[in-house]
Formats: C-alpha cells, sequence, structure tokens
C-alpha cells in the first residue's frame, strides 16, 4: 500500500488532561484510499479528523502525509462538515469560487489562477448535477444539493484529501443514497483519499474500503474491519447476507465498547432515578 496519512502513535488530551479524546491512535491510510471511521459518540472520531485537517494540534504522537509532518491546515486536505456552511448571499457558483477569490487576496495567486479555477469550478458543477441550479441561492436548494455544493466547493483547489465528518448525516435515506454513489464516483474520478466519518454503519460498509471502529473513555481504535465487496457498489449489495452479517459484526462492537448491549439497556440507563446513596 502507497501510504499517504501515516497516525502514529496520536494523543490528544482536552481539559488539562482530564479528557482524553484519543489515546495512542496509530493508522495507516493509503492512497485513494476510502476509510470510514465509526464508533459510539465521544470516542474521538471528529478529534482526529481535525487533528489530520490541522485544526487541532496532537499532545504527543503525530500525523504525516507524504512522510511530512502536518503542522497546520493547508490546500493539500479538505474538510466538509454536517452543516453545509454555505454563503447565503452567494449563488452555488460563487460559493464554489469563493474561498479561491480570497485566496488572491492572502496568496501568491493571480487573477489566471482563478480563471483557471473557473474552468475547474464548471467541471465540478457539471460532476456534481449542479448545472440547472448554478445561479440559484443555498437558499433555494434541497439538503442533498447544499452539501453537493460544499463537496465541489472542497474539492475545488484538488486536496489529495477529503476529510468528512458526518457529511450526509442531515440527509433523508434516499438523498444519502444518491450521495452515496456520487462520492464513490468522485474519489474514483479525482483519486482522493477520503477519510470519512459516520454514524451510520451501513454507509461505512458501503463506502469504505475498511471500516475502523472506534472505542470512547479513552478514545482509540477498537478494530478494523475490512469490506470484502466489489469495488464496484450498487445498493442491492446491502441487502446480500454478507453485508447484512458485517453490519451486526460492527454494529455490536460499537455497543460493547460502550458497555451497552441493547438500546433498552441504554434506555434504562437513562431513565433509571437517581441514586441517592
Ligand atoms: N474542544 C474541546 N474541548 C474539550 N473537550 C473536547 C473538545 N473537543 C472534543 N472534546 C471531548 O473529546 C472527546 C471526543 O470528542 P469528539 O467530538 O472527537 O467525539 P466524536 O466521536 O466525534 O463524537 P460524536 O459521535 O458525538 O460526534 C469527547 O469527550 C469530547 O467531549
Ligand atoms: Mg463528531
Amino acid at each position: 500500500m502507497d501510504i499517504k496519512i501515516r497516525i502514529e502513535k496520536a494523543c490528544k488530551t482536552f481539559g488539562e488532561g482530564s479528557i482524553t479524546a484519543l489515546q495512542e491512535v496509530c493508522l495507516d491510510i493509503g492512497s485513494n484510499e476510502f476509510v470510514t471511521f465509526v464508533g459510539a459518540s465521544g470516542c474521538g472520531k471528529s478529534t482526529l479528523l481535525r487533528c489530520i485537517a490541522g485544526l487541532e494540534t496532537l499532545s504527543s504522537g503525530s500525523i504525516k502525509v507524504d512522510g511530512t509532518p502536518i503542522s497546520g491546515p493547508g490546500v493539500d486536505r479538505a474538510m466538509v462538515f454536517q452543516h453545509y456552511s454555505l454563503y447565503p448571499w452567494l449563488t452555488v457558483m460563487d460559493n464554489i469560487k469563493f474561498t479561491r477569490q480570497l485566496q488572491i487576496n492572502l496568496e501568491d495567486i493571480t487573477s489566471a489562477d482563478v480563471e483557471a479555477a473557473s474552468g475547474r469550478a464548471d467541471a465540478l458543477i457539471d460532476l456534481m448535477g449542479l448545472n440547472h441550479v448554478k445561479n440559484s441561492y443555498p437558499n433555494q436548494l434541497s439538503g442533498g444539493m447544499q452539501q453537493r455544493v460544499a463537496i465541489a466547493r472542497a474539492l475545488l483547489p484538488r486536496p489529495q484529501i477529503l476529510l468528512m465528518d458526518e457529511p450526509f448525516g442531515a440527509l433523508d435515506a434516499q438523498t444519502r443514497e444518491v450521495m452515496h454513489d456520487m462520492i464513490l464516483h468522485v474519489s474514483k474520478l479525482e483519486k482522493t483519499t477520503i477519510v470519512f466519518v459516520t454514524h451510520d454503519v451501513e454507509e461505512a460498509i458501503y463506502l469504505g474500503q475498511r471500516v475502523v471502529v472506534m472505542a470512547p473513555r479513552p478514545g482509540r481504535i477498537d478494530s478494523i474491519c475490512p469490506v470484502n465487496l466489489p469495488a464496484q457498489r450498487n445498493q442491492d449489495m446491502k441487502l446480500s447476507a454478507e453485508f447484512m452479517q458485517q453490519k451486526k459484526a460492527i454494529l455490536t462492537r460499537i455497543r460493547e465498547t460502550a458497555g451497552v448491549h441493547t438500546d433498552l439497556e441504554l434506555l434504562a440507563r437513562m431513565t433509571k432515578p437517581a441514586d441517592n446513596n
């Protein structure tokens, strides 16, 4: 495997060491790999993603991209969040190009570079099926379309790594399926390495070449599950016995790492009257 991201003994604590969000996380992620992360709430998925993005610094350990330790955010990495965070006063096209235009003032970027980015913005608009809405404003679009705009914007500078934190969490099930096939297509076409966090185990298996299960308190990697599905996914695969079996195994693992065996047990804990002793 041609290693793109090497995470070595990554530790991150908050609250003067009282919260261990990441404890000795070690993982190699390959070039053009699509790796998905699942795990109980609070197990450090977002923290890990933010550390790879360079938005947080590790307490100890290292994260390297192409062998170089990361020291902050960079154009080689782009992040997409659950909430689309588009600029409401700009059209779809201007939203996609906006960051590039801003960079003119900050970096050594000329207006010729911006012109070139314009051509790429057109190509991304085509790729995302946004042609018919490119002059619309975000509030005129559905959630799925807004997220496509956010993805196109992230892809504009040709990042080598796309970091996605529950990007489809706010979408309905049907729209999510469409987005799954779209993002798989994008990852093949753009040859981007994708690190994708989700709460949806089915989504994690369908998209991932490997599913990393994380465990909480302290946040750590519990297990890594290779996905044995044909590279060319189709929605019917979700109905196969192997898929269901893997889904069940991962769900069980997540529940066990959270110390909860059934949802009812969790509910019982949450509704248990406070102990006065
Ligand atoms: N800025 C911060 N300050 C203090 N504690 C933090 C901060 N960010 C995260 N944490 C803590 O670190 C732990 C991991 O949080 P993180 O957001 O990474 O979990 P997560 O796996 O993404 O959870 P979820 O599935 O709910 O999004 C949690 O205990 C959280 O409270
Ligand atoms: Mg999170």
